[in-house]
């Protein structure tokens, strides 16, 4: 994320304007559900619930309307988060309604560069990975839709990690 883009997001927050935060992955049922569920947590667990305006979607719409994926949610449920969001396209409009835009993987960084209408909707683009604290080495959250369980627990470490650390950037 630019220092440009950090900072009006940090004017927003002392402003009192809400702040929406869109993220993405490929089939929106596993990793960026779960980013949005968690970021949901934190925020709520720190009282600003209504400072905030999260949503998440894909790149790929055919699961769109479905719940999470079984085992994500199971996985996610472990650890206190109930994910509840309906999959869903992501829409070259949603770069008019979010600030930020974030994706978890190489692939979807490349997707979303692709559907950006503008300059300025392609600089609200930033990676997840980017905000790790904890786990700085891992530079993708990897689609775990084939993986077992490990791949989903890996998911939830480094969303957890990264989303307190974008919590922190933008409201601390
Ligand atoms: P996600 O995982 O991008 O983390 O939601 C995937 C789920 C489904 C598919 C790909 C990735 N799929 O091709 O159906």
């Amino acid at each position: 994320m630019t220092d440009k883009l950090l900072q009006s997001l940090r004017d927003k927050y002392k402003n009192g304007e809400k702040i929406r935060i869109l993220f993405v992955c490929l089939g929106n049922i596993c990793r960026s559900p779960a980013a949005q569920g968690i970021m949901q947590s934190v925020i709520d667990a720190h009282g600003d619930t209504d400072r905030f305006f999260l949503d998440s979607a894909g790149l790929y719409g055919g699961h769109a309307g479905d719940l999470p994926d079984k085992r994500m949610r199971v996985h996610a449920i472990r650890r206190g988060y109930s994910l509840t969001h309906r999959s869903r396209k992501i829409h070259e409009c949603d770069f008019d309604d979010f600030d930020l835009v974030i994706g978890m993987d190489d692939a979807n960084i490349d997707g979303l560069r692709r559907l950006a209408p503008t300059l300025e909707d392609e600089a609200k683009i930033v990676r997840m990975t980017d905000f790790l604290r904890r786990l700085p080495y891992y530079d993708s959250v990897p689609d775990p839709y084939y993986e077992g369980a490990e791949g989903f627990e890996h998911v939830l470490d480094l969303l957890e990690d990264a989303t307190e650390s974008l919590f922190d950037q933008i409201a601390r």
